[in-house]
């Protein structure tokens, strides 16, 4: 029967000797899937894996410093490409999901293609696609998760994509690609993240994208997030994250009438993100998360928490 130990010896056996002395190169996202596909790549064939690590400015508050470290610190040959400004500009007056995703989706094909080609003498792209991914193909765009397809000798697409695919996750389900990585002593903080959509933070801020909405729901999605840690809740929720609406609302500051950005917390509990129900968090810990929010966080007077289920609601508003 399936053990984690044996998956990974027998993996990178096999990966070992179907890549020989070959160069492989890999999206890493943060995620789970991704930087498991890419220990065992490491394990198999050391520095000829080139992990690339892209910034499109739509991360979590410091989580490229944070990740890229993360990565370095596991040996992982890892360059980090902070193309943000690429991104911000591509989105710029954007505020149509779809085409927002497209935009970032796009320029994160260019920015891979510009790095990956950089590189002499690739052979091989990996990617930390894992069975729910190749039954599904849900999900499918803006991040190096996305279940990108292999075409062998087409004209016309990115170099990268003329590249032979290696799929070291393929047969896995989520539960397994944990164990496999905690197996491997990865850190569990890291392979228990939450998962986030490849477009990021782009479509949790509803309408258009600037610098300045991006900076405020860092701080708004970091209280929450460390507050969830503090309390004990991180774990027991499946994502979280916050929402930043195109609503100003009036509130009262001292003497002063307020006319701010209102924000929306979003937890869920899910297996597969198929469906999800909204998380009963505590009255004290959403009191506690609101008053920090509204105080540490200029330009948000206030807070309010998603009580949608999946479906009809979606788990993102966009
Ligand atoms: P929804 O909003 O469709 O989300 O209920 C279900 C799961 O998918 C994630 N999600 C995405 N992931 N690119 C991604 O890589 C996307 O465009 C995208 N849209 C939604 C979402 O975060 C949730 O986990």
């Amino acid at each position: 029967d399936w053990t984690p130990n044996a998956f990974v010896e027998e993996t990178v056996a096999h990966l070992k000797e179907q890549i020989g002395d070959d160069k492989v190169v890999l999206g890493l996202s943060g995620g789970v899937d991704s930087s498991v596909a890419a220990m065992l790549l490491h394990k198999a064939i050391g520095n000829n894996l080139y992990c690339i690590f892209v910034n499109n400015g739509l991360l979590r508050k410091n989580e490229f410093s944070q990740v890229l470290h993360q990565y370095e610190g596991m040996g992982l040959n890892v360059k980090g490409v902070d193309a943000s400004a690429r991104f911000m500009e591509a989105l710029a007056g954007e505020s149509d999901p779809e085409k927002k995703r497209k935009a970032i989706g796009r320029v994160f094909i260019e920015v891979f293609d510009d790095e990956a080609t950089s590189i002499k003498d690739v052979t091989y792209l990996a990617q930390g696609t894992i069975y729910p991914d190749v039954i599904e193909s849900v999900s499918a765009t803006g991040g190096p998760s996305a279940t990108i397809k292999s075409h062998h000798n087409v004209g016309g697409l990115p170099d990268f994509m003329k590249l032979k695919v290696v799929e070291p996750l393929k047969a896995l389900f989520k539960d397994e690609v944990r164990r496999v990585g905690a197996s491997m002593g990865m850190a569990p903080e890291l392979l228990g993240r939450h998962p986030f959509p490849g477009p990021g933070l782009a479509i949790r801020i509803l309408g258009d994208i600037t610098p300045e909405k991006v900076a405020i729901l860092q701080e708004v999605d970091a209280v929450f997030i460390e507050n969830l840690k503090k309390w004990n809740l991180y774990d027991k929720v499946w994502q979280a994250g916050a929402i930043l609406l195109p609503v100003n609302s009036v509130g009262v500051m001292g003497d002063e009438r307020t006319y701010e950005k209102c924000v929306a917390l979003r937890a869920v509990e899910s297996t597969d993100g198929m469906t999800a129900d909204w998380v009963n968090l505590p009255y004290e810990f959403l009191q506690a998360t609101s008053n920090e929010i509204i105080n540490k966080v200029k330009g948000v007077n206030r807070v309010v928490y998603d009580i949608s289920s999946k479906p009809p609601a979606t788990i993102e508003w966009e």
